[in-house]
């Protein structure tokens, strides 16, 4: 499914919708003007219908010519046990993008409860890393002290995930620590009620 459009504004069922104007059904060559037109949604209503889904927040590192980069991120999710795979997708359009795609080596943080403003220093700012406390770990991603777990992975596959990229990690290493965890929910930052 290139794009969840269920039934059209004029009765069309998603088939009509996916075949077009010429009747062949080609869902993948569905361009942007035409997707614009088959969607019942704006932008704005599917961030806000995404904004339901509450995650964790986490911070990805890795070490780049210029020096330590970051980002904060909630696309993260686990993909696989046997191999041990994880994913998260950073924006094309952000100017982190180009190191990120590159990287082959990177570590993703869960951010524990306390940890806020690493999650704001990191959505404003890629590389102050200004008074922030970091190790050194495989392909020397920054470590940083304190968070709820930690993944270190190496760049396994890219796959093409819109205006986002779908990074597929290798974890090589973890570690975690009992904390509470920090929480993104409908644009702003929350933490457990009840456990
Ligand atoms: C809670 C939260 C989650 C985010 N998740 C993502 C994400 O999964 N992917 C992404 O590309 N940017 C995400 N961002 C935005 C980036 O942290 C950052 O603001 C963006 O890359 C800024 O772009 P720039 O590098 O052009 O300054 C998130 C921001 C916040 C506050």
């Amino acid at each position: 499914m290139p794009f969840a459009v269920g039934i059209g504004p004029g009765g069309e069922s998603e088939q009509d919708l996916l075949r077009g104007i010429d009747g062949v059904s080609r869902p993948e060559t569905v361009g942007q003007t035409e997707r614009r037109r088959l969607a019942e949604f704006s932008g704005r209503q599917f961030r806000n219908a995404l904004g339901r889904f509450a995650t964790g927040v986490t911070v990805v590192t890795t070490m780049t010519e210029n020096g330590p980069l970051a980002m904060t991120v909630n696309s993260f999710a686990s993909v696989s046990l046997s191999p041990p795979l994880v994913l998260w997708s950073p924006a094309r359009e952000s100017d982190r993008f180009p190191a990120f795609e590159v990287a082959p080596y990177f570590a993703i943080h869960i951010l524990a409860r306390e940890q806020e403003s690493l999650s704001i220093r990191f959505a404003a700012s890629g590389d102050d890393f200004d008074g922030v406390d970091f190790a050194e770990g495989l392909g020397r991603s920054p470590i940083l002290p304190d968070c709820a777990a930690v993944f270190e992975c190496r760049h396994a596959a890219g796959h093409d995930g819109g205006d986002h990229l779908i990074v597929v990690g290798e974890v090589l290493r973890i570690s975690e620590r009992e904390a509470a965890p920090l929480l993104y929910y409908r644009g702003g930052y929350a933490d457990l009620a009840h456990r």
